[in-house]
């Protein structure tokens, strides 16, 4: 919005409300740290008092759900969740990601619920595969990245090799706004470029003093003249860091730390506070939405089901986008056109939940359904608006489920189109009526759907190779032109869970194929969810 529309828009209620909203997502590559730094700003928002709570390392947390029994054999975390905690008087909503590139479709759509990411980077390793394909996924979106080169205190690369490995692999102007002061056992501490002000490992909170000078006697003479000349050079080299550049996308400022010995942390969460965005209007199908409009305005980017297997309950993850949620209030399903009376909202913390009275722009909170909220639903207080960009990908790979008691069909059927409006895969249904196909973009997702059959349903399946190995969804300029389409290719056509056409092809060449002769016909790989 431009400062004229700002002054001529009556103030908002809210202003405030949104301006002190940060909400992000920490992206890295298996191991880089990110369990442990979530540990530590939590524990700097007061969100849990020991460290060592968040990963699922007591039996307590993972026994909590059977199917996580694959998260702890396969050493990883596929649960999508979001944790908010207040630090200067800001209020920090983290979406966490999934550390697998097997869940990248999840992952896709919890970053289009953030304003902001962290890019957490092994000093020793540098830009691994898995955090190069999250950037760019933030970068369809132009989303800020504040980076946090974690783990000083091992052996690490040299912070210009490190910074030079950012700028040329991912095309990003970098900053840095601190400068670390040794590396590995040598590890001291940091220099703030801006302000001179030293930070020691073990100084605590405090600043050990400004500039260079106060270092003497703390470090050693060759340190010291090492880093002098380091500094020099950076500022020397370096860009600036600019507000703009990096509200924009293009330059990311850079933090050097531990997130182990509590070191950096803290910067870290000024830099969230000071320079990351509140939350940004949104572009709905029919007019932009500004997040300090009175109006509540909302979208649904992730359905997740028994978290708790004694409530067995389904949590819709919805995040504001305007106006206010309140407790109690009604809201309105912009796609079935059906009132929902949401009664227990609730937000997350470390390891609890509570009811969320209120909520505003930039908040996730859980809203708890039996199956009638979707990912990519948009909830309003009576508009009727969708918001866009929540989308679907094609999925990889396509296999027929096996049941082994075909008795139970028809408990399959139901339990497959659960799971299907959870996200967990997606679900083809061939217009000739034979059996469904499951479609996922990565191998795991079908161990999970394996074990949740089984342990949801009592289901016991298999898979099958099918004919079919690429989806792709089709829409035409007219209902004529779909219509003559679908009738001409029944035979390879089945509908998501949407009814919207898939053809099914076995070969790429049959696709392209299909692509030569009808050339009216879109076939898309993505589809936005509405
Ligand atoms: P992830 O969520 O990104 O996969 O990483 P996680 O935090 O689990 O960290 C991976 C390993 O790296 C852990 O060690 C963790 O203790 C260590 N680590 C994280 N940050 C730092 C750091 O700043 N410095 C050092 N030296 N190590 C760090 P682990 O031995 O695999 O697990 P654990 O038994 O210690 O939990």
């Amino acid at each position: 919005m431009t400062d004229a529309a700002l002054s001529l828009r009556p103030a908002s209620p809210y202003a405030h409300e949104v301006e002190r909203r940060r909400t992000f997502a920490i992206i890295s590559h298996p191991d880089a740290g990110k369990t442990t730094l979530t540990e530590k700003l939590l524990m700097f928002g007061g969100a849990i008092q020991l460290a060592g709570q968040v990963k699922a390392k007591g039996e307590r947390r993972r026994t909590r759900s059977d199917w996580m029994a694959i998260e702890r054999e396969r050493g990883i975390s596929v649960v999508t969740s979001v944790m908010t905690f207040e630090y200067r008087n800001c209020v920090f909503n983290l979406l966490d990601t999934p550390g697998h590139e097997d869940f990248s479709e999840d992952t896709y759509r919890t970053l289009t619920a953030v304003d902001s990411a962290v890019m957490v980077i092994d000093a020793a390793k540098g830009i691994e595969e898995r955090t190069k394909k999250l950037f760019e996924v933030c970068r369809l979106r132009d989303i800020p990245i504040v980076t946090f080169v974690n783990k000083m205190d091992r052996e690490s690369r040299d912070p210009f090799e490190i910074l030079d490995e950012i700028e040329q692999t991912l095309a990003l102007d970098v900053a840095p706004l601190t400068w670390p002061i040794g590396g590995g056992r040598d590890f001291a501490g940091t220099f703030e470029l801006k302000s001179g002000r030293i930070r020691l490992v073990d100084g605590g909170d405090d600043f050990a003093g400004e500039g260079l000078g106060a270092l003497k006697g703390l470090v050693s003479e060759h340190r010291l003249a090492t880093v002098t000349e380091e500094l020099e050079l950076a500022q020397g080299a370096l860009k600036a860091f600019d507000l703009t550049s990096f509200r924009e996308g293009h330059l990311t400022p850079v933090l050097f730390g531990s997130a182990l010995r509590n070191f950096g942390v803290r910067d870290l969460l000024d830099a969230l506070a000071d320079l990351a965005p509140a939350p940004q209007g949104l572009d709905s199908d029919k007019r932009p939405v500004e997040p300090d409009e009175p109006r509540m305005t909302a979208f649904v980017f992730k359905v997740q089901a028994n978290m708790d297997p004694n409530h067995r309950d389904r949590i819709a993850f919805v995040r504001i986008c305007s106006g206010k949620l309140t407790r109690g209030m009604k809201v309105k399903q912009t796609r079935t056109q059906k009132m929902i009376g949401v009664h227990a909202p609730q937000f997350f913390f470390a390891q609890d939940r509570a009811l969320a009275e209120e909520a505003y722009a930039g908040d996730v909170v859980g809203i708890p359904n039996h199956g009638a909220l979707r990912i990519g639903d948009t909830l309003t207080e009576g508009e009727d608006i969708s918001f866009l960009g929540v989308p679907s990908f094609a999925p990889e790979i396509l296999r027929r489920v096996r049941l082994e008691d075909a008795m139970k069909a028809k408990k399959l059927k139901s339990a497959l189109q659960e799971l299907a409006e959870e996200g967990v895969v997606q679900v083809f249904r061939p217009l000739d009526g034979s059996p469904a196909l499951v479609g996922v973009v990565g191998a795991l997702q079908l161990d999970v759907l394996t074990g949740r059959l089984l342990a949801e349903y009592g289901l016991e399946v298999g898979f099958e190779q099918s004919q079919y190995s690429i989806a792709r969804w089709v829409t035409a300029p007219t209902k004529q032109a779909l219509d003559e389409f679908v009738a001409a290719n029944r035979s390879g056509l089945a509908e998501d869970l949407d009814g919207d056409p898939v053809l099914l092809a076995g070969s790429a060449f049959q696709m392209s194929r299909a692509k030569d002769r009808w050339e009216k016909i879109e076939f898309t790989d993505v589809k936005d969810v509405r």
